[in-house]
């Protein structure tokens, strides 16, 4: 009797070998504009050994529903740390963010430096708009009201990809152009707003004390390639990576190159 409760005891304290993808590094992707979640299609399926990747679509792009514009990077900060909140993520996480998600990235650095374990800034700036930009922007949420979002889009797409991209990667180019329609005329309008209303954050860089790998493609023609390489610098703990032959999309360009950059910085993660 007294044998096979002992038994029975050390069975019940048996652990299993297992597999949990709660193991592998959080890491919370914000697309940019007027993106959606599906930017990062290429990356869920690379890095899924390595990562637990979350991605959402803002609001009013991809199918999160829209609010009436305008935004703030403040409200887009927060429906990120949401939904961090309602997955259950108590601990920091790698923010990655490309292009305006980087602009969001940045403000969850600035209100909630607690939820940063990393950060990924690709293809973004740390720097508000000029006064030429902010009237820019104005310009476009006039044409999105009264033409529609296609406008918008079909003025972009030209200036998003390498232009090598446009003719060896025609498939890539459509999706693109899919992706962007899929943004309502809020979506559209509210980020502008909230990227023409974002503060400087470059003053702050010297301050964030966090692992950052800094990712641009060499052919970005919205965002020169210098934006990334003087944010580099200006960062205590980052690593610069410029992807060759990718333009404001190294992610969807050059996904291997891409991805062995963000294997090698989430490798950092590991055994801390
Ligand atoms: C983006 O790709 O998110 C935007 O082009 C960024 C910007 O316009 O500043």
């Amino acid at each position: 009797m007294t044998g096979s409760n002992k038994k029975s005891t050390e069975q019940d304290a048996l652990l299993m070998s297992h597999q949990d993808s709660a193991d592998r590094v959080p890491v919370l992707w914000i697309h940019g504009y007027p993106l959606s979640s599906l930017l990062w299609e290429l990356q869920i399926s690379d890095l899924a050994d390595i990562a637990r990747q979350i991605t959402p679509d803002l609001r009013g792009h991809g199918q999160t529903p829209s609010t009436a514009a305008p935004y703030s990077m403040e409200m887009l900060a927060n429906d990120c740390v949401r939904l961090l909140d309602h997955l259950g993520f108590v601990g920091p996480v790698v923010i990655g963010g490309l292009s305006m998600g980087g602009y969001v990235a940045l403000e969850i650095c600035r209100r909630h430096p607690d939820r940063v374990a990393g950060l990924i800034l690709a293809s973004t700036r740390a720097g508000a708009d000029s006064a030429e930009g902010k009237a820019g922007r104005d310009t476009a949420a006039a044409v999105a009201t009264g033409t529609g979002v296609e406008a918008i889009v079909e003025g972009m797409l030209p200036k998003l990809l390498a232009p090598k991209t446009y003719d060896e990667q025609p498939d890539l180019v459509d999706f693109v152009r899919e992706m962007m329609m899929e943004t309502s005329v809020d979506g559209v309008v509210g980020a502008l707003a909230a990227m023409r209303d974002r503060v400087d954050s470059t003053p702050g860089l010297p301050n964030l004390q966090i692992p950052t790998l800094v990712i641009h493609g060499a052919e970005d023609q919205l965002i020169p390639v210098g934006e990334a390489e003087s944010m580099a610098a200006a960062l205590p703990d980052a690593e610069l990576v410029v992807v060759p032959g990718a333009g404001h999309l190294p992610n969807l360009e050059q996904p291997e190159v891409f991805g062995d950059a963000v294997r090698g910085f989430l490798e950092g993660f590991y055994g801390e």
